[in-house]
């Protein structure tokens, strides 16, 4: 059967509709999510049981039937699969046991550690609907550094960007480590069936210049090429979300196929900077989609509006917020879908 989603990627056509699905789809705005958080006892014994992050992934197309499903997991699992501890403080966000180089952190046992998300990938290629798209992913290895090295999420991810200004060689390692753990990490997923993998770079606000170049730009490139290398063709959605540097010249040298906008983006200037063989994804502000109402639906058509002639993916700007009414979310598919 065919799958929307993934055809727009792959084929050259503008469907009448766009395909849609939300960051963090799955997730505490659900009620039905929050039960099987509590049954499993806690977020990360639920990313790592495949049969509840399984039912929790199939929560939202449940209820709204979006064209993609995203798996559940967290970008975190990769520094926990590399030895850091990693816990979440109830209200508070992720904690880990802080690192300064490659010394503080090990390869060894890392995919074998992550394989719990591929065998979620598995069973989900039997129990979603076969029109589905199946979306794997991870984080950029800046992101996902900026947590190492401080141990937990920061305004302005300083632990990280002074690491990688006073002992650049630490950080490579650091850096270095995360590309090759991740990857494994994807490859594993593309091998148990998903369909498309994106890199959310969520702080690329926080580098310029050369450092956006070293430290952003280069290794997800390196992750892209990687995959490459392995014969894989999968399509790679790259978001990096506020990065200060030409959209276009992103998705050009870290040669992602689909890219992903935030809420800040201007569209119709990216629409103009990015070739027609570059599918967009984005871009609603999450707390229009909190508000709901009228302002929604105006989001919505103005959305809809400028990316009317190119291939498009319907999506927020940034995850779904936890206190957004979930009525909000079926309106948001309802104004999409019914503007064809
Ligand atoms: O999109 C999905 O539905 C798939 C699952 C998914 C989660 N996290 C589940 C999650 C995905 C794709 C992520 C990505 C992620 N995780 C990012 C990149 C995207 C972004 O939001 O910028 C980042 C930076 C993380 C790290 C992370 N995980 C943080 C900072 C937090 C705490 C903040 C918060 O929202 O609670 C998490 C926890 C987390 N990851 C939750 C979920 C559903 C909430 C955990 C809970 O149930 O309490």
């Amino acid at each position: 059967m065919a799958k929307p989603l993934l055809d727009l990627i792959k084929h050259s056509q503008i469907p009448a509709v766009p395909p849609i699905w939300l960051m963090r789809q799955a997730g505490r705005y659900l009620p039905e999510y929050r039960r099987v958080r509590e049954q499993a006892g806690g977020f990360l014994n639920l990313c790592y049981t495949p049969a509840l992050a399984e039912e929790v992934t199939l929560q939202p197309i449940r209820r709204y039937g979006f064209d993609a499903a995203i798996v559940f997991a967290d970008i975190l699992l990769v520094p926990h699969a590399m030895g850091q501890e990693l816990w979440f403080e109830t209200g508070e966000g992720p904690r880990l046991t802080p690192v300064s180089s490659g010394a503080d952190l090990t390869l060894k046992g890392a995919r074998e550690h992550l394989s719990p998300v591929s065998q979620t990938l598995s069973r989900l290629t039997q129990s979603l609907p076969a029109d589905t798209t199946l979306i794997g992913f991870a984080g950029a290895p800046w992101t996902v550094a900026t947590y190492m090295i401080a141990g937990r999420g920061t305004p302005d991810q300083a632990p990280a960007r002074a690491l990688a200004r006073t002992q650049p060689e630490k950080f490579q390692e650091i850096i270095d480590m995360v590309v090759a753990v991740t990857i494994d990490y994807l490859a594993d997923q593309i091998d148990a069936g998903a369909d498309i993998v994106q890199l959310f770079e969520s702080w690329a606000a926080s580098l310029q210049g050369e450092e956006l170049e070293r430290w952003c730009v280069r290794p997800v490139a390196q992750i892209v090429d990687g995959l490459r290398a392995r014969g894989l063709q999968t399509p790679i959605i790259g978001f990096p979300r506020g990065a200060k540097t030409p959209l276009g010249d992103y998705a050009q040298k870290t040669h992602c196929d689909v890219l992903g906008l935030d809420t800040a983006v201007d569209r119709r200037a990216v629409g103009d900077a990015c070739g027609a063989d570059i599918v967009l994804q984005g871009n609603l502000d999450p707390q229009i989609l909190v508000a709901g109402g009228g302002e929604l639906d105006a989001a919505v058509d103005a959305i809809l509006q400028d990316f009317a002639n190119r291939r498009f993916i319907f999506n927020l700007g940034h995850g779904i917020l936890p206190q957004t009414p979930p009525e909000h979310v079926a309106q948001l598919v309802a104004r999409v879908r019914k503007a064809s």
